[in-house]
């Protein structure tokens, strides 16, 4: 049956008496927008943004699916100026390690990517998963404990869309060394690191990622093949 055939199920209200949405074409191919014109960015406007937006695009992380409904995602806003210089410094070295781990041409190349917006990104936001979280009732966590942590980045990515939706862009860090990050930012010893976030009004957009851009990697159709068994 083609989708377009489907019956539509009568909306009913919700457990608080909404009604629920439809979801309109119109929409279903907005939200295909937003998907391929998301962009990881490492180029950020540094003027501040609204307290009130940031709160909002936290609000739409937080709505996120979680093992357990374990909701393990911490957030911590990075905004002491010695604090972030840390983190930057923290950055730098492990960049330079990485560098270090190429050779030749792929060396050359890897030198001029720019990897983090760490200096112009008006908000900092580390995203930390609390590993022991009592939220959930260890539900899922026997037999796949890293689901937890899989729930935490999932919060990360309804975090990167909600922004996008509202011209903000998202870059995630991951070129640091974590426990040093977690001690920088004094958290509890039992929350790991699993996303450093850049965040502020982008300078450009673009529908290609700049790693495709500046030919480090392209998009491939390798990754979209299907196993079937
Ligand atoms: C888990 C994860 C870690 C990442 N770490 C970094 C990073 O340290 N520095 C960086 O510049 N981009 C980082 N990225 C962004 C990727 O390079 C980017 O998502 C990829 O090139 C595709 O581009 P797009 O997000 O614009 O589609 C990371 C992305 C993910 C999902």
């Amino acid at each position: 049956m083609a989708s377009g055939d489907r019956k539509m199920v009568p909306a009913a209200p919700g457990e608080h008496g909404t009604v629920p949405p439809v979801f309109e074409p119109r929409f279903q191919d907005t939200f295909e927008q937003l998907l391929r014109w998301r962009r990881d960015v490492r180029h950020f406007d540094p003027t501040p943004l609204d307290a009130g937006l940031v709160e909002r695009i936290l609000d739409a992380a937080c709505l996120s699916p979680s093992v357990g409904n374990s909701q393990p995602w911490r957030f911590v806003s990075v905004e002491a100026p010695a604090t972030r210089a840390a983190i930057t410094a923290n950055f730098e070295r492990a960049n330079a390690d990485a560098l270090a781990g190429y050779s030749g041409a792929r060396a050359e190349r890897y030198a001029t990517l720019k990897l983090s917006g760490l200096r112009d990104a008006p908000t900092h936001l580390a995203v930390f998963c609390d590993e022991s979280t009592e939220q959930g009732h260890g539900l899922g966590k026997a037999t796949m404990p890293e689901t937890l942590r899989y729930s935490a980045v999932l919060a990360v990515h309804t975090l990167w869309l909600a922004a996008r939706s509202h011209g903000i862009g998202v870059g995630w860090v991951s070129i640091l060394d974590p426990h040093a990050a977690a001690r920088t930012l004094a958290v509890p010893e039992h929350w790991a690191l699993v996303a450093y976030l850049c965040i502020g009004r982008p300078l450009s957009d673009s529908d290609t990622p700049e790693l495709e851009r500046l030919g480090w990697q392209d998009r491939t159709a390798r990754c979209r093949q299907v196993l079937r068994r």
